[in-house]
């Protein structure tokens, strides 16, 4: 992508539904924890890639409730559909490619004629992509009968059998492995492959990921039958694929450090942060840190300590201002004075911080620009804005880091009226 010079360090192209979300956790915490590590460690220098069974109306209900990164690309509707960046610009060569031996509406008026085949919503029915519900009992023998008279009408199609009860019928060069490929293709054309790509799954359309050359693979740990069988038919033996311990986005993390893809401990599992000294200073760390400890001082995680206060205290320049979205200004130091009343106030309830799309321009020898979103989730409501921090490191003592200088905020949806109570940082 036109964001990194080179090739990027790592490309993990992840599932969504049970793989980077996990439904089961109301409270997100493994996502939230990738988000951490791929955001303090990752977002300068790799690529996010969500590949996902859900077209793009369900992929956006997705993202509004759950705590999801922005992706630099993504697939959705089973790999026939790539869009990039936060635009989500679509790409036109794939969908040309896809139409070969395909007509979605022969395969509409064939698939009708099974009454075990229910269609699903309208929103999952794209132009390469055809889906329906079937039990799993029927699955196999629809599958096979399905196939034979769409061939004997010259179309090549694959059909795909997910999540134990959902049928996709795609044109046969589709699919997620497949979209995949084509996106490493492009980038080797561009003297920019990964150096490393991590594959990420749960269920039978995420098979076809795992048996693209020169990635590797994790299926999370509550991976589902259809693909445990799948890897025992197919990869039994490959060392590059494993079977995570962890579930959802924990599997994705354990399997960064399984395989030695770079850092693998989430800021979220540091209790300690003057304990874990990073060994080159990158500034995209200290957002993540600091927003961090703020979020544990209001749940009331840490130590309720002048020390704790002093500490955040000296990483802000005395007479440093933060522009608040609303265009209230207020210093820096007021701020971190006004957080003292604010200990534990929001223990045992919803409250959530995190961080996306944290980008850095280094503007002078010892000055860096960071720009990112802010996101707040307190009691079931969420508010974003939009941050530019200036930070550096003249004046501060080598092993303390750098100094916050000017913090300015804008909310995401460009309104300036809403509610701020509660809103310190
Ligand atoms: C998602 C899509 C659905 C598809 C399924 C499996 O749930 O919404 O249309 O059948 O993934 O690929
Ligand atoms: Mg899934």
């Amino acid at each position: 992508m036109d964001r990194l010079n080179g090739s990027p360090r790592l490309m993990i192209v992840s599932d969504l539904d049970h793989t980077m979300v996990d439904h089961h956790d109301p409270e997100n915490l493994s996502l939230l924890k990738f988000n951490a590590l791929w955001e303090a460690d990752y977002r300068h220098d790799s690529l996010l890639v969500f590949s996902t069974g859900r077209s793009p109306t369900l992929y956006k209900q997705l993202r509004k409730e759950k705590p999801m990164l922005t992706p630099d690309i993504t697939i959705m509707s089973v790999g026939t559909e790539i869009t990039y960046g936060d635009s989500m610009v679509p790409d036109d060569g794939w969908e040309q490619f896809l139409n070969q031996k395909w007509d979605k509406n022969i395969v509409v008026e064939e698939a009708s004629k099974f009454p075990e085949l229910t269609f699903q919503s309208d929103t999952e029915q794209r132009p390469h992509k055809v889906s329906f519900y079937v039990e799993k009992g029927k699955a196999q023998e629809v599958m096979k009968a399905l196939s034979e008279r769409l061939k004997k009408h010259g179309l090549d199609v694959k059909i795909i059998y997910s999540g134990g009860m959902d049928l996709d019928i795609l044109p046969q060069g589709a699919g997620k492995g497949q979209a995949l490929a084509y996106l490493l293709k492009k980038f080797k054309a561009e003297g920019k492959p990964p150096k490393n790509t991590l594959a990420c799954g749960d269920s039978g359309n995420d098979a076809e990921l795992f048996s693209i050359p020169d990635v590797h693979g994790v299926m999370v740990a509550n991976a589902m039958e259809e693909l445990l069988h799948w890897h025992a038919e197919n990869a039994k033996n490959n060392p590059h694929i494993i079977h995570a311990t962890e579930r959802c986005a924990g599997g994705i993390i354990e399997a960064i450090g399984h395989f030695k893809l770079g850092p693998s401990v989430s800021p979220r599992d540091v209790k300690d942060f003057s304990e874990c000294k990073v060994e080159h200073f990158h500034p995209g760390h200290e957002v993540v840190k600091f927003y961090l400890c703020y979020e544990r001082w209001r749940r009331g995680e840490v130590e309720n300590s002048q020390h704790f206060l002093q500490n955040l205290k000296a990483v802000f320049y005395p007479s440093g201002i933060l522009v608040h979205p609303s265009g209230v200004e207020c210093s820096l130091h007021s701020c971190i004075d006004a957080m003292g009343s604010c200990y534990g106030d929001k223990q045992g309830k919803q409250f959530r911080i995190w961080t996306d799309r944290v980008s850095c321009a280094q503007i002078g020898s010892d000055i860096w620009l960071v720009k990112f979103d802010k996101w707040e989730l307190s009691d079931e409501k969420r508010q974003g804005c939009l941050s530019t921090v200036l930070l550096s490191t003249k004046g501060s003592t080598s092993s303390e880091g750098p100094i916050w200088m000017h913090v300015h905020q804008t909310w995401s949806d460009g309104s300036g009226l809403k509610d701020q109570t509660g809103w310190l940082f």
